[in-house]
């Protein structure tokens, strides 16, 4: 029987998808010290056989990294081949080195997850798969770009367009706009390398114009991408805007920014829990670990 530990920050998917497998769901309970560590302990033994664990590594990023490498450590005591599937995986935008002195952080990721006994790693629609070249083990980056715009098939739309934030994220709003069946654009997006600060440069756009939206992305932090873009569509006159994101972080009340810069919905993946995470993720992640 294969085992399954769920991790602190995934119980609810690596329940639905320890149900989907048939495995052994092993919980891992924490415990925080005084001074900040964790003390992880395994509610359940592995057996011999594969071993897979489920730890999305969200804010609190380093402390979720953290576990994620612990319990890949703690897998290997028992098991042969031990599988993190990281839905979410923090530092993945951290995967070139932008401005001279910059760590690569996701090269040390790279080091890591092996070192301590991983042998192959799964996630969700990565930033950029730049990221993954930095691992030698076996690794997948898996879509939930054709679940989500499934879901917004059940929405009514007014001559919809898919729109994608910046250049970087043109082949997810492809993919998205494919299975909704509309065409896409991708807006070009620059971001200023020291302040964070994000302009769109795209200049007037006239196919937008009484036109509901979607804007697709891989992710909201700041929520800074997707308000400069629907302050900018809603220049150009369209209708609603509506966003599908596979990770809703949503740091610092950005759910409450996006909606007053004019966005109606968000729609986000369970990847990272939360208000807005509708769809499931579960059947994607089961087929890939199939
Ligand atoms: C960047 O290129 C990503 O695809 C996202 O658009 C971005 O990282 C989101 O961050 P924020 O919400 O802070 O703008």
């Amino acid at each position: 029987m294969i085992n399954l530990i769920a991790g602190n920050s995934s119980k609810v998917l690596a329940t639905k998808i320890s149900k989907k497998l048939n495995a052994n769901l092993i919980i891992s309970e924490v415990k925080v010290f005084p001074d900040g560590e964790s003390k992880i302990t395994l509610k359940g033994k592995p057996s011999k056989s594969k071993t897979i664990i489920v730890q999305s590594i969200f804010p609190p990023v380093d402390s979720n990294l953290i576990k994620a490498l612990s319990l890949i450590s703690k897998a290997k005591d028992y098991s042969n081949e031990v599988v993190l599937v990281a839905p979410y995986l923090g530092y993945a935008r951290q995967d070139r080195e932008f401005l001279p002195g910059e760590i690569i952080t996701m090269k040390v990721l790279g080091k890591l997850f092996p070192v301590v006994g991983a042998s192959e790693l799964i996630v969700v629609d990565i930033h950029s798969k730049i990221g993954l070249k930095y691992f030698k083990i076996k690794s997948k980056n898996i879509s939930a770009m054709p679940d989500l715009a499934r879901y917004f098939k059940k929405i009514n739309l007014k001559n919809p367009l898919v729109v994608s934030p910046d250049q970087g994220g043109k082949e997810r709003a492809k993919e998205f706009a494919k299975e909704f069946g509309s065409e896409f654009i991708a807006l070009k997006k620059q971001r200023n390398r020291k302040t964070g600060k994000v302009q769109i440069k795209t200049e007037g756009l006239d196919e937008v114009k009484n036109r509901d939206i979607i804007l697709v992305d891989d992710m909201i932090s700041t929520g800074g991408s997707l308000i400069k873009a629907t302050e900018f569509l809603k220049k150009q006159k369209c209708k609603k805007v509506f966003v599908a994101c596979t990770h809703a972080l949503l740091i610092n009340n950005a759910e409450n920014k996006i909606k007053k810069s004019g966005v109606t919905r968000i729609i986000s993946t369970n990847t990272i829990p939360g208000k807005t995470s509708v769809v499931d993720i579960s059947k994607i992640i089961v087929k890939a670990l199939k």
